[in-house]
């Protein structure tokens, strides 16, 4: 899909934006835009190909009907309160997976702040080498390119800011008792709404960027996630009862995730731990770690500054860095 759309038709956009419930002649745009009926004609096909439904009579002109139902990158822009994050997008029907095309494009200096974003993706990477389920047009599935100047050992720490602000973007917009499930879930009544995918490129003491994938499952039913998922999975619609609007979700989440990353780049966890602490689903209950063929079990106790969880197991605190969890 071409990355951004013609300046005429993004103008004519937003004039139809104003008001869909008019028809704005072709005679009048073109006289306010200063350019022929032909190059009119030109932007709404353009804006037809785009997915815009644009309804078109012959001597009244061009009315908006509805926007289109995959996320573009104009729509994504528009009235987004970021510095940093989404001022280049990447933006796609259909791709194999976010995280490969933004480690590409990072590899090849795509600045920080840098969102791809996919309708559907074919081969969604999920953690420890699994696929992430990634159907069209109901999830929303995203990487970012960051470029934070820290030891790549707090990198974890992003995962956990990755999911403040999802777990609080969740709530804030649907009500929903959402939280994060350290280290990279994000969790509405115990089951798996959103995961979070960190890839690194680093040397020993210094990152050169980190792709954070975020995959979260917004409108699907419960019908269409494959059995093996639909005991641990759920998505927002099944919670909520109701369909989700995936732009306003994430404009929210990149502009909540913003502000944290800056914290976080400028000092670390610690002034977030409160936050991180109120959004845990974990803390104050007992769990089993499972790390590898080790498993840990214990209190959950603490999110250290490093992002690492600290569990009371025997009497003894004990720092965990990476893991999966379960409640016992
Ligand atoms: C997990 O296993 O919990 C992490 C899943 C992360 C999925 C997201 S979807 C967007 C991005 N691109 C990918 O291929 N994966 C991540």
């Amino acid at each position: 899909m071409r990355r951004t759309l013609p300046q005429v038709a993004e103008e004519v956009l937003k004039i139809l934006k104003k008001d869909k419930t008019r028809f704005y002649s072709v005679r009048e745009l073109s006289t306010y835009f200063h350019v022929s009926a032909y190059g009119i004609h030109q932007a709404a096909d353009e804006l037809k190909n785009w997915g815009y439904e644009i309804e078109e009579k012959k001597r009244k002109g061009y009315r908006l009907k509805s926007l289109p139902d995959i996320l573009l990158p104009q729509e994504i822009k528009e009235n987004l309160q970021t510095k940093i994050l989404g001022k280049e997008i990447h933006a796609y029907k259909a791709l194999k997976s976010t995280n490969e095309l933004a480690y590409r494009l990072a590899q090849d200096d795509g600045p920080e702040g840098t969102l791809v974003i996919s309708d559907h993706q074919t081969r969604g990477r999920g953690r420890m080498g699994r696929g992430w389920f990634s159907p069209p047009k109901v999830g929303l599935w995203l990487s970012l390119i960051l470029r934070p100047r820290i030891p790549p050992s707090r990198a974890p720490g992003l995962s956990i800011c990755a999911g403040l602000a999802l777990a609080s973007s969740v709530e804030q917009m649907t009500r929903l008792d959402a939280r994060i499930k350290w280290p990279n879930d994000c969790v509405v009544n115990g089951k798996k709404a959103a995961g979070i995918l960190l890839e690194l490129s680093a040397e020993l003491d210094k990152i050169d960027f980190v792709i954070l994938g975020v995959g979260v499952n917004v409108n699907q039913d419960r019908k269409i996630f494959p059995k093996s998922l639909v005991k641990k999975a759920t998505s927002l619609k099944i919670e909520l009862g109701t369909e989700v609007d995936r732009l306003r979700l994430l404009k929210l989440f990149l502009e909540r995730f913003e502000k944290i990353y800056l914290e976080f780049r400028e000092n670390g966890l610690e002034g977030l731990r409160p936050n991180i602490r109120k959004f845990s689903s974990i803390l104050g209950k007992e769990i089993k770690v499972k790390w590898g063929k080790k498993i840990f079990k214990g209190e959950a106790k603490d999110i250290d500054e490093n992002g690492s969880l600290i569990i009371t197991t025997g009497g003894r605190d004990r720092t965990i860095s990476a893991g999966e969890i379960s409640l016992l």
